[in-house]
């Protein structure tokens, strides 16, 4: 199995050389110590981005899926919040490049005696990690342990309904790999995106690729306030993105149709109808698809309600790209543990 050259020389080099990685020719990614979420991360970046993790998708294709391009670094996963691809996808990225992966959960740490999220993430600095995985509750989270953290970097793996950046990174991946590029692509993204912090990511994400948005839903599911819709100011970036809540329009034409959980841990109440109502208007079915371009992608960040966003047939179909979206997030999260953990060295 042969990589891409930048990739070869980079894990090749690491192999040999181990110990001395300060000499190695990371051209593939611009530096960046963080990754909080897609705003800051300009075309460019994300395209060299998924580059490197394609190299990294055929490190996984192989027998034996071990390289030491990780040796010697300290990960540690900080979940506030329940996870099961995200969690075990960063371990398992961490792990395919021989970092040490330490995966830590609230439950039965100090934050059960009232440790702060602060203190908590300063006591893992102390330990000479060098990149903290954090998902929390809390929206901002992550970025108050970018501020006052010097020595390590940080990844959002979800703060609250604010961004998902890593997942959208592997959305972007998994379409560019289907479908060859993202320029001029519709992606319809249907459900509650009010509430989803991947649909805030996806939104960033596939506008800055040339991506054609459009948002669909039940107005009281629609993010508003995203665009600018009370009465705040549009980020220019995200001037193309459109609203509708007929999902049938909308579908019209589409390359790609996410459909989104619907969170009712985060509805407090009297966003729907009824769940009834939901499933007739806004379900991604066989029928709705029928509109869509052919060879369309149906995606879904998990986990799913099957029956309720999504039908069964549709999940599991043939235009289902949602175990691809899994595998992809391997890739994604090794390309960019390569980057955040091996940073000044
Ligand atoms: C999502 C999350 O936690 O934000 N899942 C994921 O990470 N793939 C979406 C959800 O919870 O519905």
């Amino acid at each position: 199995m042969t990589l891409p050259n930048a990739i070869e020389n980079q894990i090749g080099n690491g192999i040999e050389n181990a110990g001395a990685q300060a000499d190695l020719e990371i051209t593939a990614v611009p530096e960046r110590r963080h990754v909080l979420d897609l705003d800051d991360f300009s075309r460019p970046e994300i395209n060299a981005l998924l580059d490197s993790a394609k190299g990294m998708a055929e490190v996984l294709g192989r027998d034996i899926k071990k390289v030491p391009a990780l040796r010697g670094r300290v990960i540690v996963t900080l979940f506030y919040e329940a996870s099961t691809r995200t969690r075990i996808s960063f371990e398992e990225a961490g792990k395919v490049l021989s970092a040490d992966v330490i995966n830590m959960s609230t439950s039965g740490s100090s934050v059960e005696k009232g440790e702060s999220l602060l203190n908590t993430a300063l006591t893992i600095q102390a330990m000479s990690v060098d990149a903290i995985v954090i998902r929390h509750p809390h929206s901002g989270a992550p970025y108050l342990l970018a501020r006052h953290l010097d020595r390590v970097g940080i990844i959002n793996a979800g703060d609250g309904m604010h961004a998902h950046p890593t997942q959208a990174l592997l959305d972007l991946f998994t379409v560019r790999e289907k479908l060859g590029a993202l320029e001029g692509l519709k992606i319809v993204i249907v459900g509650d995106v009010l509430h989803s912090r991947v649909a805030r990511s996806d939104i960033w994400g596939f506008a800055k690729m040339g991506a054609q948005v459009v948002l669909c839903g039940p107005n009281t599911l629609l993010p508003l306030d995203l665009l600018g819709g009370d009465g705040g100011q549009i980020p220019t970036e995200l001037a193309s993105v459109k609203m509708d809540t007929d999902l049938d329009r909308a579908i019209q034409d589409a390359d790609v149709v996410m459909a989104l959980r619907l969170q009712s841990e985060r509805q407090h109440s009297g966003f729907l109808p009824s769940v009834r109502e939901y499933i007739r208007r806004w379900q991604v079915t066989e029928a709705r698809l029928t509109r869509a371009k052919p060879g369309v992608l149906v995606m879904h960040p998990g986990p799913m309600n099957e029956g309720i966003e999504i039908s069964s047939s549709i999940a599991h179909g043939g235009s289902s790209v949602i175990e691809e979206q899994v595998t992809s997030g391997v890739a994604v999260r090794m390309a960019l543990l390569y980057q955040i953990a091996n940073q000044g060295r």
